[in-house]
C-alpha cells in the first residue's frame, strides 16, 4: 500500500501492543499531517488518560518500542506528547515510483474481490425521471467505477418501474393517440406530458378509468396483444433514459435494465418460499410478512404486503425477489442500493425479510446507499416553475449552454469545436460533481453560479487544475517524464508528493463508506498542494536538469491522478481548456 499512513499506523500499533500489551491493539495511532513533521501520532493522548499516565511518558514508551527503519528518518515527542514522525526521503521516492508505475497511481487491486451488485437510476417507463432517479444514476454510477477500479465485479442492475396499475391508464392512452404517435412522443422524452394527460383522463373520464381497469387485468393475464403493446411503451422510454445516460456519459446500458417485470415468473415462487418458511400470513385479505423490529403507531408490528387482496403482487414482492436472484443466481455478495433516503424503511424490512428466509446471510450484505433531496435557490424541492420534474434533457441543455459562456470567457482562444467538446464536459460534469462532492445524505442547494465557478471545490476547478499541467509540458515542448525519480527537498514538495501517495486509499475508502464526495474532497486537497507546489518551486526553470525532471514527474502524476480521479466519478477531463 504506497499511502505512508498504512505502514506508520501499522508499526504504532504494534509499538503501542509492545509498551503497553495486547489489550491495547484496538487503539487508533490517530495519525494526522503535521506542520513540524510530515505526520504526527496522538495516540499518547488518549492512551495516557486511560492508563492514568502523563502522555509525554506513554509517548517516550511508545517511540522506545517503534520499528520504523526504513520508514522514517526522524522520529521526535514534541509539546504534551505528539509523535512527530518524518519519512526517509529514499523511502518516499520508492513508493512515488511505485505509484507511477506502470499508470496503477497506487490503486491496489482489492486482497478479496467481491461480486458486487449495485442497483442504481431505477426510472419510471412512461414518466420523467425526476432529480431522485438523476442523483441515483450519477451517485451510483460512480460507486460501480470506483468498486470496478479496485478489482471488484461489479453487476450494474437498472430496477425500471415498468410494471403495475399505472400501465393500464397508459396503454389505453396509446391506443387513443394512436401507437404510433404515443410512441414518437415517448421516445423523445415528451414523458411528462404522456404521463399527466393519461392521468387526467383516468382521474375525469370514468368510461376511461374503467377501460384502463380491464387493461391491467390482461395485462397480469398475459394477453399477447397487450404485452406487445406494453413492449413498446417500455422500449420507447427506456430508448430515452438511454439517450440520458449517453449524454450524461454514465455506463449504464441496455443490458443493465432488470426492471420490475423481470421478476414476475419468479414472484410465485418466493410466495410460496416464505409462505413455506412461516413468514407469510393473512392480514385483512393480503399476503403479509411482518420482519421483527419493524412497528408502526401503537407498537403493532409493520406489514410488507407480498400479495394485495386483488391477487396482484408489488413493489415489495418485486424487490424480495430481487434481492434473492442477486444473491442465488448473481451470486452477489454485496448489494449496493442507490435510493432515495424516503425509501429507508421499504428497504430495510426488504433485508430484513431477505435475512429470515436465509437468502441474506454473511458473509453477504446489503446496503442502502441513502442520499437527500436536490433544492432550488428557495429551499423548496427542485421543481420546474410549474411545479414539474425537471426534464433531464433540458437540464443538460442548460448546464452545457451555460458552460460554453464561461468556458468562452475563460479561454477566447479555444477554436469553436474544441470548445464546444469543453463545453459539454464541463456543463456535464459541473452537474455531477455538484451532486457527488456533497455529503450524499444532506440535501443540496441547486445553483449554477457555484457548481460552474472556476474556484472552490468544483468539476471546472479540477477540470482545469488538469488542464493547466497538461499545458506545462505543451508549452515546453517536453514529454512527461513517467518514470524518472524524484527527489524532494522543499516542503511543498513533499507535501504534494504526500497528497499523490494517498489517492489509492482514498478510493478504498470509497469502496467501503460509498461515499464519493470522499473523493470529491482529495482531488480538491491534491489540486491545493498542487497549487502551492506550482507557486513556490519553479519546474521548467528550476536549478539543475534533475530537480526539473522531478519536478516534472510529480506535475504528469498529479495530472494523471486527477484525471483517473475525475474519471472515476465519471466526468472528463480535457487536455486543454
Ligand atoms: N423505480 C423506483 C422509484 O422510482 C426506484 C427503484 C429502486 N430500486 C429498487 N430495487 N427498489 O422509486
Amino acid at each position: 500500500m504506497a499511502d505512508p499512513v498504512h505502514a506508520l499506523s501499522r508499526a504504532l500499533k504494534a509499538a503501542i501492543v509492545a509498551a503497553f500489551g495486547d489489550e491495547h491493539a484496538a487503539t487508533d495511532p490517530s495519525l494526522r499531517r503535521s506542520n513540524h513533521a510530515d505526520y504526527q501520532a496522538n495516540a499518547a493522548m488518549a492512551l495516557g488518560k486511560r492508563l492514568g499516565k502523563p502522555p509525554r511518558e506513554v509517548a517516550a514508551a511508545i517511540v522506545a518500542a517503534l520499528d520504523v527503519s526504513g520508514i522514517c528518518r526522524k522520529v521526535e515527542i514534541a509539546g504534551p506528547g505528539f509523535v512527530n514522525l518524518t519519512l526517509d526521503d529514499a523511502y518516499l521516492a520508492r513508493e512515488l515510483a511505485d505509484t507511477a508505475q506502470g499508470g496503477r497511481l497506487g490503486i491496489a487491486p482489492a486482497a478479496r474481490p467481491e461480486t458486487v451488485v449495485v442497483d442504481y437510476s431505477g426510472p419510471n417507463a412512461a414518466k420523467e425521471m425526476h432529480v431522485g432517479h438523476l442523483r441515483s444514476t450519477i451517485i451510483g454510477d460512480a460507486i460501480a467505477r470506483v468498486l470496478e477500479a479496485l478489482g471488484h465485479r461489479v453487476i450494474r442492475q437498472n430496477h425500471l418501474g415498468d410494471w403495475g396499475t399505472p400501465f393500464g391508464m397508459l396503454i389505453e392512452h396509446m391506443l387513443d393517440l394512436g401507437e404510433d404517435a404515443a410512441a414518437k412522443e415517448l421516445s423523445v422524452g415528451d414523458l411528462n406530458a404522456f404521463y399527466k394527460q393519461a392521468r387526467a383522463k383516468f382521474d375525469g373520464d370514468p368510461a376511461f378509468a374503467e377501460r384502463s381497469r380491464l387493461r391491467v387485468v390482461r395485462l397480469q393475464g398475459g394477453d399477447e396483444p397487450t404485452l406487445a403493446l406494453w413492449r413498446r411503451l417500455v422500449r420507447e422510454s427506456t430508448r430515452y433514459f438511454e439517450a440520458v445516460y449517453r449524454r450524461l456519459g454514465v455506463t449504464l446500458t441496455e443490458a443493465d435494465f432488470a426492471g420490475e417485470s423481470f421478476y414476475n415468473p419468479m414472484l410465485p415462487d418466493v410466495i410460496a418460499e416464505l409462505s413455506g418458511k412461516g413468514l407469510a400470513r393473512e392480514s385483512e385479505g393480503a399476503l403479509c410478512v411482518f420482519p421483527a423490529g419493524f412497528t408502526g403507531k401503537g407498537d403493532e408490528p409493520l406489514p410488507l404486503i407480498v400479495r394485495k387482496q386483488d391477487g396482484g403482487y408489488g413493489y415489495p414482492t418485486t424487490d424480495l425477489a430481487a434481492v434473492r436472484h442477486r444473491l442465488r443466481t448473481l451470486g452477489a455478495e454485496r448489494l449496493v442500493y442507490v435510493v432515495g433516503a424516503t425509501q429507508s424503511q421499504h428497504l430495510a424490512m426488504v433485508f430484513a425479510t431477505a435475512r429470515e428466509a436465509g437468502w441474506l446471510a454473511p458473509p453477504a450484505r446489503a446496503e442502502h446507499v441513502a442520499f437527500g433531496s436536490v433544492l432550488g435557490a428557495d429551499k423548496k424541492m427542485f421543481k420546474t416553475r410549474s411545479g414539474d420534474s425537471v426534464k433531464l434533457s433540458d437540464l443538460l441543455d442548460e448546464a452545457v449552454e451555460r458552460a460554453s459562456k464561461v468556458v468562452r470567457e475563460k479561454n477566447p482562444e479555444l477554436d469553436a469545436a474544441a470548445a464546444d467538446a469543453v463545453a459539454r464536459a464541463v456543463g456535464v460534469g459541473a452537474v455531477k460533481y455538484a451532486d457527488l462532492s456533497s455529503d450524499r445524505i444532506k440535501d443540496y442547494v441547486f445553483d449554477w453560479d457555484r457548481m460552474l465557478a472556476f474556484e472552490g471545490n468544483t468539476a471546472p476547478y479540477l477540470m482545469y487544475a488538469h488542464a493547466r499541467i497538461r499545458s506545462i509540458f505543451r508549452k515546453a515542448g517536453v514529454a512527461s517524464p513517467r518514470g524518472a525519480g524524484v527527489a524532494l527537498g522543499e516542503p511543498a514538495e513533499r507535501a504534494l508528493a504526500l497528497e499523490l501517495l494517498r489517492f489509492g486509499a482514498v478510493l478504498e475508502d470509497v469502496a467501503a463508506t460509498l461515499e464519493p464526495h470522499r473523493l470529491c474532497g482529495y482531488l480538491f486537497e491534491l489540486a491545493g498542494s498542487f497549487t502551492t507546489f506550482y507557486e513556490r518551486c519553479p519546474v521548467l526553470r528550476a536549478d539543475s536538469e534533475e530537480v526539473r525532471r522531478s519536478r516534472l514527474a510529480l506535475c504528469d502524476l498529479t495530472a494523471e491522478v486527477l484525471a483517473k480521479g475525475l474519471g472515476l466519478l465519471g466526468i472528463e477531463a480535457p487536455e486543454r481548456m
